[in-house]
C-alpha cells in the first residue's frame, strides 16, 4: 500500500507489473477530488482515455456527465478511477493477472480519498471489488457494505450504449446516492 499521492502516482507512471504496460500511451490514474465522498469505479480506460490520461473522457464519459448534471453533481466534487491504469487492447475486459497487479492502487485510491459511497460500474469493478461471486444484473442497485462504506453497482455506462433499455436502471440507481448525501 503506497502512503500517499504522490508515492501512489509515481509507481502507476512508472508501473511494469503487467503486460498492459506494453501498449499504453498514459497511465490513467484518476481525477476529481481526492477528498470526495463519493467515488466511481470503472474498468479500465479505452482510446480516448488512453491517449489522454483521463478517465471516462470518451462515450461512456459523456453519458457519465449527463447523469452527473442530472444529478446535480458536479463531476469536479467526485472522484472516478478504474479497476486498470492501463487500456486493455480491444477494450477487452482486464484479464485477472492484470487486475491483480493492479489492486493495489485502486486500493491505495480508496483509502486515501476516503470515500463514504462508492459506486461500481459494472461487472469488472464489481468482481474485483466486492468478489468474484457476485453478478452485475443481480447485485445493480442494491447498497452493499465494505470496510464502513456504502458500496452501490450499477451497470457499465458502455452497457447502455449497447442495451438503451439498462438506461432506466442505470439512472434509478444513481438516483438511489442522492438519498444518502
Ligand atoms: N470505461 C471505463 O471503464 N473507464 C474509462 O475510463 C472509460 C471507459
Amino acid at each position: 500500500m503506497y502512503q500517499n499521492w504522490e508515492e501512489l502516482e509515481q509507481a502507476c507512471n512508472n508501473c511494469k507489473k503487467c503486460k498492459l504496460c506494453n501498449g499504453r500511451k498514459n497511465v490513467v490514474i484518476g481525477t476529481g477530488n481526492k477528498n470526495a465522498k463519493i467515488m466511481f469505479i470503472g474498468e479500465g480506460p479505452g482510446a480516448d482515455e488512453d491517449t489522454q490520461g483521463i478517465p471516462f473522457v470518451g462515450k461512456a464519459g459523456q453519458l457519465m456527465n449527463k447523469a452527473f448534471e442530472g444529478l446535480g453533481i458536479k463531476r469536479e466534487e467526485v472522484y472516478i478511477a478504474n479497476i486498470v491504469k492501463c487500456r486493455p487492447p480491444q477494450n477487452r475486459n482486464p484479464e485477472k493477472e492484470e487486475a491483480d497487479a493492479c489492486k493495489e492502487y485502486i486500493e491505495t485510491q480508496i483509502n486515501l480519498v476516503n470515500p463514504e459511497i462508492i459506486i461500481l460500474l459494472g461487472s469488472v469493478a464489481l468482481k474485483n471489488i466486492l468478489g468474484e461471486q457476485y453478478g452485475i444484473t443481480s447485485s445493480r442497485g442494491k447498497w452493499f457494505e465494505k470496510d464502513g462504506r456504502k458500496i452501490l453497482p450499477t451497470f457499465h455506462p458502455a452497457a447502455l450504449l449497447r442495451d438503451e433499455t439498462k438506461k432506466i436502471n442505470f439512472w434509478q440507481d444513481l438516483k438511489m446516492i442522492t438519498n444518502k448525501i
